[in-house]
C-alpha cells in the first residue's frame, strides 16, 4: 500500500512522526512518501521538529511559505496536485486543521485518491477560526476518520458521518510526548541552570484572535508583565505574535516577563512538565497539559477539545488583562487538580491507527 503523509506546520509534526515510524516497522506492507507543503518553513517552526522527532527528510518540499490564507490554501493545492498525480498514492493521510490538511485534502477529492484524517472530529463551534472551518471540511471529504476521543466521534455522527469510517485510536500527540518524556527529563537539567527560577508560568499565544488585534494583545501582555513580579513569566514568541508585538512597540517590560525565540519541542516540553503554570491559545498544549498534569488555562472563548476541561486540568479565561491576572493569581495559589486521562491516551495511538490500514490491506487480498 502507497501511503503518502501530508505535513506543513508546527503541530502536524508531532502527530505523523508516531505514525510514520509504526508503518515503517512493516516494510513488506507499506510504502511511504513524506511530503511538506512548507507553511512552516523557518528553521524553529520545523526542521528542529524533524531532527528531534526523529521524522525521516520529507520526499517533497513545496516550500510554500505565509500568505494570506486564500493564497496559501491555493498555493498548497496547485503544487500538491502534480505530486499526488505523479506518486499515486493508495492513501493520504492528513494530520489536525492547518491550511495544509484542508488544500491536500480538497485536492485529493477532485482527484479520487483516498484520505485518512487523524484528529477527525474536534470541534470548537465557532466557524470565525480558521481551523474550525479546515476540520468541518476535511472530515466531510475524509473516508477514513481517526479521532482522540469520543466527544470527537459524536460531532462525526451528528454530521452524518457513516460509523463504519470513525475509528476512536486516542491521541497521537500523546505518543510523541510518552516516546521523549526521558530525553526532555535530561534536556531539563540543562535548562534550569539557565532558568534558575523555583516556579515559572509557562506562556504560547499565537492565535489570530488574541494577537491580530492590539487592544487585545496589549492586555495580555500587561496581564504578563504584572505577574512576572510575583512569578517569572517564559513566554516563547511565535513569528506572528512577534511580528505583532513589534508593531505595539513594547516599553517597560519588566526583566522576569522572558520573551524568548520559539523552542523545540524537547525544551518545550521539558519546560511544561516543571511550570506551575501554562497560559496558552494552543490545540496541542492544552492536551499536553492535560497528560502531564499540569495547570492550564486556555486564552479562548472556546475549545475543540472539551475533554481537556472535562477530565483534565485545562480551564478557560477570557483574553482580557482583569480576567488573566484574576485566573492566573488563583491557579498559582491553589494545588494542581486531580486529573484523569481520556481513554486511550496511553502512548499506543499509533499502533492502533496502523492496525486499521493492516485490516484494509487484508480486506482487500480476500
Ligand atoms: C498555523 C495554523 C494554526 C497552528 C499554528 C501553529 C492554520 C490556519 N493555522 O498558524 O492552527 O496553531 O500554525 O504554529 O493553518 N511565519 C514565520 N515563519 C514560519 C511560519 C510562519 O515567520 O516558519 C510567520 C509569517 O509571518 C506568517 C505567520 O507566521 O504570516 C503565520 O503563519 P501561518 O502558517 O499562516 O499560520 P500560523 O499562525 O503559524
Amino acid at each position: 500500500m502507497r501511503v503518502l503523509h501530508v505535513v506543513g506546520a508546527r503541530p502536524n509534526f508531532m502527530k505523523a512522526a508516531p505514525i510514520i515510524r509504526e508503518m515503517a516497522l512493516y516494510p513488506g506492507e507499506f510504502q511511504q512518501i513524506l511530503l511538506h507543503t512548507g507553511q512552516h518553513y523557518a528553521p524553529e517552526m520545523s526542521k528542529v521538529f524533524f531532527d528531534e522527532l526523529g521524522l525521516p527528510k520529507p520526499d517533497v518540499n513545496l516550500g510554500v511559505g505565509s500568505g494570506s490564507h486564500a493564497w496559501q490554501t491555493a498555493q498548497i493545492m496547485t503544487h500538491s496536485e502534480p505530486v499526488l498525480l505523479d506518486s499515486n498514492p493508495d492513501w493520504v493521510v492528513v494530520y489536525g486543521d492547518v491550511n495544509s490538511t484542508l488544500a491536500v485534502t480538497l485536492v485529493c477529492s477532485k482527484l479520487a485518491i483516498k484520505v485518512a484524517h487523524v484528529e477527525a472530529g474536534l470541534r470548537s463551534f465557532d466557524r470565525s477560526m480558521p481551523e474550525e472551518i479546515n476540520r468541518l471540511v476535511t472530515d466531510q471529504i475524509a473516508e477514513l476518520l481517526f479521532t482522540p476521543s469520543r466527544d470527537a466521534d459524536l460531532n462525526l455522527v451528528r454530521e452524518g458521518v457513516l460509523e463504519d469510517r470513525i475509528h476512536m485510536v486516542g491521541n497521537v500527540m500523546i505518543d510523541t510526548l510518552v516516546d521523549l518524556l526521558p530525553k526532555a527529563q535530561e534536556k531539563w537539567i540543562h535548562i534550569k541552570e539557565r532558568y534558575p527560577f523555583e516556579r515559572y508560568v509557562l506562556v504560547t499565544i499565537h492565535r489570530p484572535s488574541n494577537v491580530d488585534h492590539p487592544d487585545t494583545l496589549s492586555q495580555i501582555i500587561s496581564a504578563l508583565n504584572e505577574i512576572s513580579y510575583d512569578v517569572p513569566v517564559l513566554f516563547p514568541v511565535h513569528p506572528r505574535t512577534r511580528t505583532r508585538i513589534d508593531e505595539l512597540g513594547l516599553r517597560e517590560i519588566n526583566e522576569d516577563l522572558k520573551l524568548l525565540d520559539p523552542l523545540g519541542y524537547l525544551e518545550f516540553l521539558a519546560l511544561q512538565m516543571q511550570s506551575a503554570l501554562v497560559l496558552t491559545d494552543s490545540g496541542g498544549i492544552q492536551e499536553e497539559t492535560t497528560y502531564l498534569g499540569v495547570q492550564c488555562l486556555t486564552a479562548r472563548a472556546n475549545t475543540e477539545r472539551p475533554v481537556t476541561i472535562e477530565l483534565g486540568t485545562n480551564q478557560l479565561v477570557e483574553s482580557n488583562k482583569g480576567s488573566l491576572i484574576d485566573a492566573m493569581n488563583k491557579k498559582l495559589s491553589e494545588p494542581s487538580p486531580q486529573r484523569t486521562l481520556p481513554p486511550y491516551w496511553d502512548g499506543h495511538t499509533a499502533p492502533r491507527v496502523v492496525e486499521v490500514f493492516k485490516q484494509l490491506l487484508v480486506d482487500k487480498n480476500n
